[in-house]
């Protein structure tokens, strides 16, 4: 895995009012204050943000937003800018998320958009990818792949992708209890680190942190975290419950 920090990221969705965002968020924040050599981060709904981030203060466990706008301010009612997040105390924020893409209608286009705006704030940019299983199926999952990094990742530079996370999230694996096998995972890690080198540099595809998404779980993050291309995880369900989450940080 070169010398990559790890990251375990933990995605809560539309999950927990505040009362329960800063409950969970405490008992986790005890739970791995042991941890060390990995990153942990978490991404609680928007009006838990604030909350949370005090809770969090001082502990291991890094926040992280699940969206945001991509202008500055303005009369765009129901959106958060990047500013903002980072006011509330957010490092990093969820980009492309699939359930963002299918409810939302958000495309590449927009990913784009959003990617440049948390850059330009200094927050962690995780951008979500990955493929259908009817894609999976017909055999497009390169193609499929390949345009969303292309057209997400267009017209940024390097540097300017320094810090950006990549989570590869097979649709049919989400919520489904359906993992990837570690194979698989590991085959379009290995293809997205050689598409990164192709489109961009040589250095950035070896320091990009590529994550796994979909049902991982505490039984199946070992094996995961074993293969060489898989950097961490993007967890939704079993982030929920702080001592869940807990293990699987120490996987
Ligand atoms: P899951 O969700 O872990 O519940 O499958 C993953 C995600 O959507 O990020």
């Amino acid at each position: 895995m070169e010398n990559r920090i790890p990251l375990i990221a933990g995605n809560w969705k539309m999950f927990k009012t505040c009362p329960e965002a800063v409950e969970t968020a405490g008992q986790l924040a005890r739970l791995v204050a042991d941890v060390t050599d990995r990153d942990v981060m978490i991404a609680p709904p928007f009006t838990g943000l604030a909350l949370v981030a005090e809770t969090l203060k001082g502990s291991q466990v890094s926040l992280g937003a699940q969206n945001l706008f991509w202008e500055t301010e303005g009369a765009y009612t129901g959106e958060i800018s990047p500013a903002m997040l980072a006011s509330a105390g957010c490092t990093y924020v969820i980009i492309g998320h699939s359930e963002r893409r299918q409810y939302f209608g958000e495309t590449d286009e927009t990913m784009n958009k959003k990617i440049s705006a948390a850059i330009k704030s200094d927050l962690t940019p995780v951008l979500c990818i990955g493929e259908s299983e009817k894609e999976r199926e017909s055999k497009e999952t390169f193609s499929v792949l390949d345009k969303q990094v292309t057209k997400g990742l267009k017209g940024f530079s390097s540097a300017d992708m320094e810090t950006l996370v990549i989570a590869y999230e097979p649709i049919w694996a989400i919520g489904t209890g359906k993992t990837a096998t570690r194979e698989q995972a590991q085959e379009v890690h290995l293809f997205l680190r050689s598409l990164i080198e192709k489109k961009f540099e040589k250095g950035l595809a070896k320091s990009i942190r590529i994550l796994y998404g979909g049902s991982v779980k505490p039984d199946n993050i070992t094996e995961l975290m074993a293969m060489p291309d898989i950097d961490g995880a993007l967890v939704g369900g079993a982030s929920l419950d702080a001592e869940t989450f807990s293990k699987i940080v120490h996987y």
